[in-house]
């Protein structure tokens, strides 16, 4: 059996990954009064929802972003989450994180109903338990790719030394070891978000939640964080929940639920999924990207004469 230095207790990793490749999606119906197939007993639900329901108030008016939500993602799980604009997605990540309380409903956290657990309670979890990578990356502009990816660290009460620790290799697993003394505006906008992923990393959480993680990305750019989540959901066992706009991003999961109206309408297996390390040696790099544009940009340049 081989350690999982990210996460130590899930170290059966590979057995789990192909358990998790082949079990049948389970629909949101199936959720509510179904008998158990013989999956249940082995399988892990490491959220579960149950009816959940966030209201936003805004003065008069009441925004119903959630409204009765049931799932179920088990250990293991790649799932991509799809939906249009106000659709609840983010409100459901949020949720999901520990960064925000669901106005009703039940949401089972390893078996643990945190629907009633106070804010303080909620950090500590997510501290502990879950990782979340932003859109917009989120780093502290002014700090070092090594000290952003420290901070959780330290709101985890790690030994000084430990913290460091951590923070490099959570920077080498992706990618980033060379990069540890730059700020993030001496990084690329992958490079960032890849910062971005260690930071989430560093606490060895089991789930890794990343609301719309490639959205402010070129589509290389995106498939190279793809393989990343690919990497730490196949090698170090860890749960995966990313929303994306992007069809062909959402061929990297191995799941999809679909969103609408603050309701799950669609939950499926990925047919066809997509591997980003067989994906990239077919796309073109930034440098012959660039060439290309040059040769198309040069007729005009003789009509400047
Ligand atoms: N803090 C808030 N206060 C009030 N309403 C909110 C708040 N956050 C979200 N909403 C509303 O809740 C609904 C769901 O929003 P949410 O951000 O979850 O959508 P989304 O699916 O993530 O959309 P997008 O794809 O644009 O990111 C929207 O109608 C939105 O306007
Ligand atoms: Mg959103």
């Amino acid at each position: 059996m081989t350690e999982n230095p990210l996460n130590p207790l899930k170290a059966p990793v590979a057995a789990e990954a192909a358990r998790a490749d082949s079990r049948p999606v389970k629909t949101p119906g199936a959720l509510a009064g179904a008998a158990p197939g013989p999956a249940s007993s082995v399988d892990k639900a490491v959220i579960r929802l149950e009816g959940l329901h966030k209201t936003y108030h805004l003065g008069e008016t009441e925004v119903f972003a959630l409204r009765g939500v049931s799932l179920e993602i088990f250990a293991g799980e790649f799932v991509a989450v799809m939906g249009s604009s106000g659709s609840g997605k983010s409100t459901l990540m949020n949720i999901l994180g520990c960064l925000d309380k669901p106005t009703r409903g039940h949401y089972f956290l390893e078996d643990v109903e945190v629907s009633g657990y106070s804010k303080a309670q909620l950090a500590g979890l997510r501290n502990r338990k879950i990782g979340f990578v932003f859109q917009q990356f989120n780093l502290l502009s002014r700090t070092s790719a090594l000290e952003n990816v420290e901070l959780p660290t330290v709101y985890a009460g790690l030994p000084v030394e430990e913290r460091e620790k951590r923070a490099r290799e959570s920077l080498a697993l992706v990618g980033l070891a060379d990069r540890a003394e730059h700020h993030p505006s001496q990084l690329s906008g992958g490079q960032q978000q890849r910062v971005a992923i260690a930071r989430a990393l560093v606490n060895r959480p089991s789930i890794v939640l990343a609301d719309e993680p490639t959205g402010n990305l070129d589509s290389r750019t995106s498939v190279e964080i793809m393989d990343i989540f690919q990497k730490l959901n196949t090698d170090h066992g860890i749960t995966v929940v990313l929303v994306t706009h992007e069809q062909d991003i959402a061929q990297y999961a191995k799941r999809i639920m679909e969103f609408r109206d603050g309701r799950m309408r669609r939950d499926v297996a990925v047919t066809g999924r997509l591997f980003a390390s067989e994906v990239l040696p077919t796309l073109p790099t930034l440098e012959e990207e660039n060439k290309e544009d040059n040769v198309q940009a040069s007729p005009n340049l003789g009509n400047r004469s």
